[in-house]
């Protein structure tokens, strides 16, 4: 009953009858604010590792005209990365209640199969050809509009 009480906000009240703040709701209102920072933080993880894929094609966009580009192993990371914390993002949404969007999940895990496929199939070729190495990049970049534009 304390719940209630605590719930409307009616402190008079819940001192008048000697009641303190309701313990279920303070740990359902932490439970939510631990859950909310966790996903935050695998965000901000999932970022880091599109900072390493696309870090890694922005800084050889040169060499990648003249046909000597190579996927360095922090793209590989990056992927590898992307893959891992958005999983586990898929998963703390889920179990937060939250409604994912499948179809938007189901086309950014195809896109980064791709890319994971290229760069880990070709990480140890000294040389990338051109179309490649370009297919890689335009495919994050398409991935992080999807990310923010599909709403
Ligand atoms: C190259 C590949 C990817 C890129 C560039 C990318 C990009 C992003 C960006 C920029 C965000 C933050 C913006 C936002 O919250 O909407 C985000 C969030 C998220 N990503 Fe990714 N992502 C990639 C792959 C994936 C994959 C493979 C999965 C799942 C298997 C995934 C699942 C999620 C989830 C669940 C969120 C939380 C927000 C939401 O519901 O959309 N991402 N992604």
């Amino acid at each position: 009953m304390g719940c209630i009480y605590a719930a409307t906000g009616s402190r008079e009240s819940d001192r008048a009858e000697g009641r303190g703040r309701c313990p279920a709701l303070s740990w359902a209102l932490i439970r939510l604010r631990a859950m909310d920072v966790l996903i935050h933080l695998f965000v901000g993880l999932h970022i880091i590792g599109i900072a390493a894929l696309l870090g890694g094609f922005l800084t050889q966009m040169k060499a990648m005209g003249q046909g000597t580009a190579r996927f360095v192993p922090g793209m590989l990371h990056g992927a590898f990365t992307m893959l891992a914390t958005g999983v586990i993002l898929v998963g703390l949404n889920e179990a937060d209640g939250h409604h994912v969007n499948t179809v938007k999940i189901g086309v950014k895990l195809a896109l980064l199969i791709v890319i994971l496929g290229l760069v880990y199939v070709k990480r140890d070729e000294e040389k990338v050809e051109k179309g490649a190495f370009a297919l890689v990049g335009a495919l994050t970049m398409v991935n992080v509009f999807i990310a923010v534009l599909w709403t």
